[in-house]
């Protein structure tokens, strides 16, 4: 069985996140969603719960797409499902050097790791997960930028943020 797994802070998932898994999921037999819970972000707006949650409600229609979360290095996380994948979209040039980067690196810990790439979906390639944030703390249109699903969760958290 060929699994893709799809990498990401997600936080939030984004309509362009979610258009790289489905896509995925038509290629490969199963997709893993693996929400990394240690990301040097700082100051995440989800808990790792909440993300893995909005994941799973965006991802209910395909049945075989998971979500996980990984606590440590993704090459190790990747070990254990034989001959996996990493799928990564490429939105712009810019994403492509610390693309070569990480590939590099996860190929020094597990150098059976491939990764491929495909490119966004031209609808969002302006898109990510901080523009959401900052749209929500502003109380901007979020439609068109996440699954509809999730809107009410991301507008919740960012009214209990804004105190
Ligand atoms: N659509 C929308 N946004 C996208 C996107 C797409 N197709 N592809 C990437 N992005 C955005 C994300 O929304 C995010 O935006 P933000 O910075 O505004 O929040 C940004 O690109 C970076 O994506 P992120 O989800 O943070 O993933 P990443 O490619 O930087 O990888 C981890 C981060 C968490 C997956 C990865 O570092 C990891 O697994 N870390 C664990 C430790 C490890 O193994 N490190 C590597 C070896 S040192």
């Amino acid at each position: 069985m060929r699994t893709a797994i799809c990498p990401g802070s997600f936080d939030p998932i984004t309509l362009g996140h979610l258009n790289i898994i489905v896509r995925a999921a038509q290629i490969f037999d199963r997709v893993v969603v693996c929400v990394a819970a240690n990301a040097t972000k700082t100051s995440p707006m989800f808990t790792v719960e909440e993300k893995v949650e909005m994941v799973r409600r965006v991802t209910a229609p395909y049945p075989n797409v998971t979500v996980e979360v990984n606590r440590g290095l993704l090459a190790e996380f990747a070990r254990q499902y034989e001959g996996s994948v990493l799928i990564k979209g490429l939105r712009a040039a810019s994403d492509f050097d610390y693309e070569f980067q990480m590939d590099l690196i996860n190929k020094r810990i597990n150098p059976d790791l491939e990764t491929m790439f495909l490119t966004a979906d031209q609808r969002y390639t302006f898109l990510s997960s901080s523009i959401v944030r900052e749209m929500a703390r502003y109380g901007g249109e979020l439609r068109g930028l996440v699954p509809e699903e999730i809107i009410g969760m991301i507008e919740a958290k960012a009214n209990t943020q804004r105190g």
